[in-house]
């Protein structure tokens, strides 16, 4: 079988990982990189040597215009990790020669903008991919059909707690990280719709109830966003959204912590709760008393999507792990909640503390009774201003209140 013929814009940061992921495949012969590009390619001349570019013959061009004008004959798909801001364009371009994309998540956090992109993507041959790790799971795909055949009973509802500390540094890694918008452009980077924008895409996996590859609609939203963290915008959410089931979600995210990074996916249903975290345990605690533990494969996320694109590519399944129209749920509720907050407030000085990780070297900023504040919310739907973090609630708002988005944002923006 031929190498599926891939072209990967970028080569620093996140695209450096897809750079090795892509390598080790090509020495596999599932795929074969024709193209790359950088608006720099003389930065990453080390880099360059290490994938062995010259050996592989892949071409290197210093705009990704350029390197589509020239090699899309040569490709069947473009692999874009690179900043959101530039996602739309970048797609724009490959599908406007057919070309399907594997973009990284979030495809956009601009609800207009998605919808630009689903439209654009109907050009391509085949539908594009967005990079959310963990849907092409095997122990969340076979679990899932264990939640649609009923066995569990109906869902009641569902929490997601996700704590990654990450140093003060990392906010400065770029210059859209923790931007809300930038030249005009609504960006909304954050833990919610970014950085553990993976887990809140895995709760609608879980509660879209229509079949295995469907992720719930949003019908309304409470949020309150914050932050500990010198930035545009929010490093803490507390999420609250009804879906079109009528059920329930509460999320608690947050970034201004201290401690080991952990995530937990838990949903309730009639007979059965089932707690999912990524890396660790998969647990199944029926009502009658029994309970059931799932173990999880080694997974490396990029080799698997990647891999799996592949075979969709090759039409040997039918579908990509999550299409841009699958994105939509994420997407929505991510700008509903900042509508909903409509502030970002400063959590509290008295509570945030900084910590200097000598080993690292890195300063953290964390919040002190953090663990109470979000077991609270998940568990008893007390919001952090009960707690005196803010003085008034977020508004409960629905998608007709989705055009707010872009004045929200600019005056979020312009309130720091
Ligand atoms: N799936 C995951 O686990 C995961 C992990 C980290 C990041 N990401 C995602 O990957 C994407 C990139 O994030 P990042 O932190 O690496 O961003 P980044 O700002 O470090 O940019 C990555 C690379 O994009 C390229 N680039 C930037 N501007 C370009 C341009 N005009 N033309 C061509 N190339 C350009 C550069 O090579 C740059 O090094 C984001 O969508 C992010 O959310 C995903």
């Amino acid at each position: 079988m031929q190498p599926v013929r891939v072209g990967i814009i970028g080569m620093g940061g996140f695209a450096g990982s897809h750079h090795n992921t892509i390598a080790r495949l090509e020495e596999r012969g599932v795929v074969k990189l024709a193209c790359a590009c950088d608006p720099n390619p003389v930065a990453f001349t080390s880099e360059q040597l290490s994938w062995r570019f010259a050996q592989r013959g892949v071409k290197v061009f210093d705009s990704y215009r350029s390197m589509l004008a020239e090699c899309h004959g040569d490709l069947d798909y473009v692999a874009v990790p690179t900043p959101i801001g530039l996602h739309a364009e970048m797609h724009e371009a490959a599908t406007s020669y057919g070309l399907p994309a594997y973009l990284e998540k979030p495809p956009t956090l601009d609800f207009q903008e998605l919808e630009r992109m689903i439209v654009a993507d109907r050009r391509a041959k085949c539908s594009s991919l967005v990079g959310f790790n963990f849907i092409v799971e095997k122990s969340r795909l076979a679990l899932k059909e264990r939640l649609l055949s009923g066995e569990f009973g109906a869902i009641r509802g569902g929490t997601l707690a996700a704590l990654w500390p990450r140093p003060s540094g990392y906010f400065a890694r770029n210059g859209w990280s923790g931007r809300l918008i930038i030249d005009g452009k609504v960006i909304l980077d954050s833990c919610f719709g970014n950085t553990m924008g993976h887990f809140v895409h895995n709760m609608l996996f879980w509660t879209g109830t229509g079949g295995l590859y469907q992720w719930a609609q949003i019908a309304a939203v409470r949020a309150e966003l914050y932050r500990a963290h010198a930035i545009e915008g929010a490093d803490t959410f507390f999420v609250e959204a009804d879906l079109a089931t009528g059920c329930t979600l509460r999320f608690a995210l947050s970034l201004a912590c201290a401690g080991a990074s952990t995530s937990s996916e838990t949903v309730i249903c009639e007979k059965a709760i089932l707690r999912y975290s990524v890396g660790g345990q998969i647990e199944v605690s029926w009502k009658d008393g029994r309970s059931e533990r799932i173990s999880s494969c080694p997974f490396d996320a990029l080799e698997e999507n990647h891999l799996e694109y592949v075979r969709y590519l090759r039409r040997e399944i039918a579908r990509p792990a999550t299409t841009l129209e699958d994105s939509r749920p994420l997407v929505v509720l991510n700008d509903l909640a900042h509508i909903s907050s409509g502030r970002i407030h400063p959590i509290p000085a008295d509570i945030v503390s900084s910590l200097r990780d000598e080993k690292e070297q890195k300063d953290y900023l964390s919040v002190t009774g953090m663990a109470k504040i979000v077991d609270n919310f998940l568990s008893r739907g007390i919001w952090p201003s009960y707690a005196g973090w803010r003085r008034e609630n977020g508004e409960v708002v629905t998608p007709s209140d989705l055009p707010r988005l872009h004045n929200v944002a600019s005056a979020m923006a312009s309130a720091r």
